[in-house]
């Protein structure tokens, strides 16, 4: 599959106009290829003073206007996000040979929409969402579990469970997104779209050395 994609390349005659649709292109054939959570993404953040971090999320939809992931605000993320707004989420999609890494600003999603998606996940992730201080220091694991205990008895399957208000979606609004394609000899191909409100699509498209 790898050999299949690294045979094949990247050249600048195929791309979609828009760096969204050409994304769309890729998941869907890494979705195809099979890859395990194809939207696991690594979201990079910094904090004022320029030190960087990094973990995994779930993309949760993408579109025009940027890609969705959904956090605790009051984790290291979140309080770096609202410290300083530049991220960058990167797709590992190593089975067949390819990266895409995205650049850009975050900015909150809406309280509906975050309400929306919050009532499409289990009953069990929207009590684990209330029970988790994210990224601070607990005294024990039993202490998570008893939190959430306390939650079960208070919201019991079936009962609605509100949003937490220090939990919601980030929409990240690419600046640059870079498509990584592997091949032979360490040629690979790097084509980076970067916004220019100059060019009629509204992006330029650069190839970068390997
Ligand atoms: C596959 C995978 C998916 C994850 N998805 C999310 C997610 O969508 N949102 C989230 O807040 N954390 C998610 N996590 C946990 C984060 O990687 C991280 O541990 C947590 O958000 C705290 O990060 P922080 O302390 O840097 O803020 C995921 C972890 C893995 C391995």
């Amino acid at each position: 599959m790898r050999r299949q994609y690294s045979a094949a390349g990247l050249a600048e005659h195929e791309l979609a106009h828009d760096p969204m649709a050409q994304f769309g292109r890729w998941f869907a054939e890494a979705e195809a290829a099979g890859i395990h959570e194809p939207n696991a993404m690594v979201l990079s953040t910094a904090d004022a003073d320029g030190r960087p971090s990094a973990r995994t999320v779930l993309l949760k939809g993408f579109d025009g206007r940027g890609f969705v992931f959904y956090t605790n605000y009051g984790s290291r993320k979140g309080g770096e996000l609202a410290a300083n707004p530049h991220a960058a989420l990167l797709f590992p999609w190593h089975p067949i040979a390819r990266q895409v890494i995205v650049t850009g600003s975050v900015e909150r999603v809406g309280r509906d929409e975050t309400a929306g998606y919050f009532r499409t996940r289990p009953h069990g992730s929207q009590l684990g969402a209330w029970a988790s201080e994210q990224s601070r220091v607990i005294a024990s694991r039993q202490v998570l579990e008893q939190r959430y205990a306390e939650l079960a008895d208070r919201y019991p399957e079936g009962e609605g469970v509100p949003v937490p208000p220090f939990w919601g979606g980030f929409r990240l609004h690419p600046e640059a997104m870079e498509f990584w394609q592997g091949r032979q000899n360490r040629l690979h191909d790097r084509l980076r779209y970067r916004a220019d409100p100059a060019s009629p699509t509204g992006w330029t498209v650069e190839r970068l050395c390997p």
